[in-house]
């Protein structure tokens, strides 16, 4: 990674070249591209309206670092996602930006590692430690991703389709912004087992949680011309992973 003047600017600047419809005068006041400004969004569950206040990020900041050493297999699978240097990827639900920051260093100096998601929070961190020249961060909802088709060549979704009532439609939006032969991650945390699926069932109403299944997501990548390589659903977390077609 670079270090960037005005931090993550140049990301910023980059990434407004591949959005669908850029805006005439964006929003970069806090360091990254906000494309939701004061809309109105339906109020979260409760477990999304802790990742957007500030004590949520910051407590899920040092949380997910502590259990990512942990257990292992809440990481992303770097290494099989065919980074390459000058390469664009795009981490949906960037959360605090330290998946979207070790894409930018896979990607390096003349790629473009991108982070989006809809809490203000994580995205004040997100960019106080992690935006640089090549790794920016960009404020709009993935069920309707700002960018044009086909313009990421990695791109990974940990830990997000939980939190989102139609966590589907950003399945088909990953699938969309892929090139041909790009790679898509997607890891859920999600109870295997029948006694943990219906523990996950019991769970997920109250905290305002979605679970959806291995099968689910693997239909709708499918049907957006993705072809899945690895489906996996362990004691605690389901992970999907595919290629477009070339
Ligand atoms: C549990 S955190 C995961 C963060 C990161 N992917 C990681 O693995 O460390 C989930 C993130 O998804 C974001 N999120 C939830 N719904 C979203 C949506 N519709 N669009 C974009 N981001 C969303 C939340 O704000 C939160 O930062």
């Amino acid at each position: 990674m670079d270090d960037a003047g005005p931090r993550g600017q140049e990301a910023v600047e980059r990434a407004l070249r591949l959005l669908a419809d850029p805006p005439g005068e964006p929003e970069t006041s806090h360091g990254y591209l906000d494309l939701l400004g004061a809309a109105e969004r339906r109020k979260p569950g409760p477990v999304q309206a802790l990742w957007e206040s500030n004590g949520g990020s910051a407590l899920y900041d040092s949380a997910q670092s502590l259990a990512r050493g942990v257990f292992t297999t809440l990481n992303p699978p770097f290494s099989t996602l065919g980074l390459e240097q000058a390469g664009t990827a795009l981490d949906i639900g960037s959360g605090p930006g330290s998946v979207t920051s070790t894409l930018g260093r896979y990607v390096g100096a003349r790629g473009l590692a991108l982070g989006v998601d809809v809490s203000e929070s994580m995205l004040r961190r997100a960019v106080r430690d992690y935006a640089s020249a090549n790794v920016g961060f960009i404020r709009a909802d993935a069920r309707r991703l700002p960018f044009r088709d086909a313009c990421f060549d990695v791109v990974t979704c940990l830990a997000v389709l939980q939190l989102v009532p139609d966590p589907l439609t950003i399945v088909a939006e990953a699938a969309r912004v892929l090139v041909p032969g790009g790679k898509v991650a997607i890891m859920v945390p999600s109870p295997g087992g029948r006694m943990g699926r219906r523990l996950g069932e019991l769970i997920a109403g109250p905290a305002g949680l979605w679970l959806p299944t291995a099968d689910e997501i693997a239909e709708v990548l499918t049907g957006n011309g993705v072809t899945i390589v690895h489906s996996r659903q362990s004691a605690l977390v389901l992970r999907v992973e595919g290629t477009k077609a070339g």
